[in-house]
Parts: C-alpha cells; structure tokens; sequence
C-alpha cells in the first residue's frame, strides 16, 4: 500500500467530512464506507428480516467475481470499510474469499462480514476464519435452539457451535488474532434472559461479544402506521429499555450521513442509498454500467441530500417517505 495512495484515501476523507458538514449536494468526495452485497438469498427465515418474511419480491441472486471487480475497482481506493453482507447469507457465495482477498490486495480496507454460519461448509468456514477479513460477525440470537429457532427460524444451533469451534481451532493452527470473530446477540422479548449466558458461552469459545439493538421496522421503516409495526413491537421488543434501539427523526439538523459518506450495492450491482431499502424500485441507480460518480451526483442522490436542505422531493424518494416517517437509522 503506498504512501500517495493512503495520502489520496486520508484526503477524500476529510473532504468528505467538510461536505457532509456543509451539506453539499454535489459531492467532489466518494463515500468512505461501502456495503456490498454478494448474495441476497439466505436459507433462514428471520420473522423481521424482508429477505427472511419473504416480504420482499425482489429476484434472488448471487453477485459474479466480474461484477465485484466492476464496482470494487471504482469505489476501492477511497474506502476505510467494506462491509460484505447486506440483504441475504454472504456464504452463500463461494467467491466470498476471493473477493476478500482482491479487496486486501488493491486497497486494504477494514473488511466485516456478517453471517448466520447456516449451511456453511466446514471448509469454507475455516477458510473465512483464516481469511484477511477484520470482522466475522455471526449471528446467534439464544442459547438453546428452541430460543435460538423463534428468531432464526430453520437454523440448527449445534451446527452454528460445531462450526464456531472449528473457527476457532483454524484460527489458532494458524497462528492468527484476525479476523476477530464475533458473537452478535440481538436482545429480544423472548431471548433477553439468555444475554449473559451466551456471553458466557462466547468466552468459553474463545469469541468476542457483542450486543446489538433489535431493529423492529425493518420491513416497513418507510410506511407510516403499518399494523405490522405494532405486531413486531408485541412479539419482539425487549422488556428491558437498554436494548430498546432510540429512533432520532431525520431532520435538516440531523440529516443522514449515508448520503454523504456510504454507498450499498445490491447481488446484481444495482445502487440504494443506504442498509435499510430493499425493494429495486426504490434505487438510485439499476444499471452496474453506470460508472459510479454518474450516480452518485446524479438526480437521486442530489434530491435526497436536498431533503435536508429542507427541499421536498415530490418524485419517487424512500428518503422522502423515510423522513416523513421520521427517519430510522
Ligand atoms: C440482513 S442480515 C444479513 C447477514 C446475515 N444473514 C446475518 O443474519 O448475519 C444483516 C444484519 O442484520 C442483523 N439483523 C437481523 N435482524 C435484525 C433485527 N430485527 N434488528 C437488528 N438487526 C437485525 C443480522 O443479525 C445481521 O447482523
Ligand atoms: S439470516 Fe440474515 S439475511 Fe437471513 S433471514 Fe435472517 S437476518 Fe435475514
Ligand atoms: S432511506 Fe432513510 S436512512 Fe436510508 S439513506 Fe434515505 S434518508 Fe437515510
């Protein structure tokens, strides 16, 4: 890694801090944090999750080595975080190290993946284990699998525990602290007794741990009033208020950095603003050809960063829809 590129990439980054600050709504920097997505299919079904309820309708996919080269090639040299998983089982894609691996090699970024350990070859889980990634974030929401399944539902606990334990003894062979592997714990109604239990768990394994705050909007953070938010909030919000995840609205004095600072790409290289939007109509570029800056200062970008300029946009905007509802990151 030399010394101009690390120089150029430090550089975009305070630039891009001046015009997130400014609120510029065409932008000379490039987003420093990007999620790129290799597979939107997953084999579990998360009664929150829209790839997991099924209630989204978008085509399933795996994203080619060629597309990732494509998008990689363009945003690479700028990025601090390269955040490999989205919407669906990033190990669904057998190019998962590769991919790593061209990633490290070109720019280095601080690589994380986050991954049910569903399905997962006990191969491929060693060679992640091993991998140069940063972050290997596994989702385990309980301690026993009648309260794990309620949540990862079709998930099979002694596999994900098999699994992490062969992670680790591939970790320790090799002679290697990254990447870290990590327990995430998603607090819920019918888990939240578990925490400690399982962060006892983690340490027996020799992982680290970490809490994460339930999202219960997930499938509808940008539909005002929807039953279903109320039925999540009674079937899954924790009892305990700290793990109650605060929503502060999305105003022109808290505007959304994801529109100046991070970029979320789909399986087939199609472009949306940021982690929460699923559906393909609602994003900011559909074609992987467009190359990258065309979008990024294009009129869906500009319109959205308006919005916190207090400017409406009348046409079709989630960020429109997802301010009016007050916003959900
Ligand atoms: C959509 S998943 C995709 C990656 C992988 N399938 C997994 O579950 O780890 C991305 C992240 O969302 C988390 N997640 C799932 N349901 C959630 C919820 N209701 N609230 C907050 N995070 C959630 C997952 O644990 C994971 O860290
Ligand atoms: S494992 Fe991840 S992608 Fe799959 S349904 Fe659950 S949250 Fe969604
Ligand atoms: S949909 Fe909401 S959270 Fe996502 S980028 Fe737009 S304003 Fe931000």
């Amino acid at each position: 890694m030399s010394f101009k590129y690390r120089w150029n990439r430090y550089n975009n980054r305070r630039l891009n801090e001046k015009e997130f600050k400014k609120r510029e709504i065409t932008l000379r920097s490039r987003p420093t944090i990007a999620y790129i997505d290799p597979a939107n299919a997953c084999p579990l079904s998360c009664p929150l999750c829209p790839t997991g309820n099924r209630s989204s309708k978008d085509p399933r996919g795996i994203m080619s080595m060629a597309s990732f080269k494509k998008i990689y090639d363009q945003i690479g040299p700028y990025l601090y975080q390269l955040h490999l998983y989205n919407w669906g089982e990033p190990t669904l894609n057998k190019a998962l190290p590769e991919m790593i691996e061209y990633a490290k090699r070109l720019y280095n970024p601080k690589i994380v993946i986050s991954t049910s350990l569903a399905k997962i070859s006990a191969e491929l889980a060693e060679t992640l284990a091993t991998s140069q990634a940063n972050l290997l974030s596994v989702s385990v929401d309980g301690i026993d699998q009648a309260t794990y399944e309620k949540y990862r539902v079709g998930g099979d606990l002694a596999h994900v525990f098999k699994t992490l334990e062969l992670m680790v003894a591939a970790q320790k062979r090799s002679n290697k602290k990254c990447p870290i592997i990590r327990w995430q714990f998603i607090p819920m109604k019918h888990n939240e007794h578990q925490l400690e239990q399982s962060r006892e768990k983690a340490k027996a394994l020799g992982i680290d741990f970490r809490v994460h705050r339930v999202r219960l909007q997930m499938t509808n953070f940008d539909k005002p009033g929807d039953n279903q938010q109320s039925q999540d909030v009674a079937d899954f919000a924790p009892t305990d208020e700290k793990h109650r995840r605060p929503i502060t609205p999305l105003t022109p004095e808290n505007p959304c950095k994801w529109l100046w600072n991070r970029v979320v790409y789909d399986w087939d290289g199609r472009i949306t603003p940021c982690c929460n939007v699923q559906d393909r109509n609602d994003a900011f570029e559909a074609d992987i050809n467009v190359p990258f800056l065309e979008t990024w200062n294009g009129k869906a970008y500009r319109d959205a960063r308006n919005i916190f300029h207090s400017v409406r946009t009348e046409g079709h905007s989630v960020c429109q829809r997802c301010v009016d509802n007050s916003g959900v990151l």
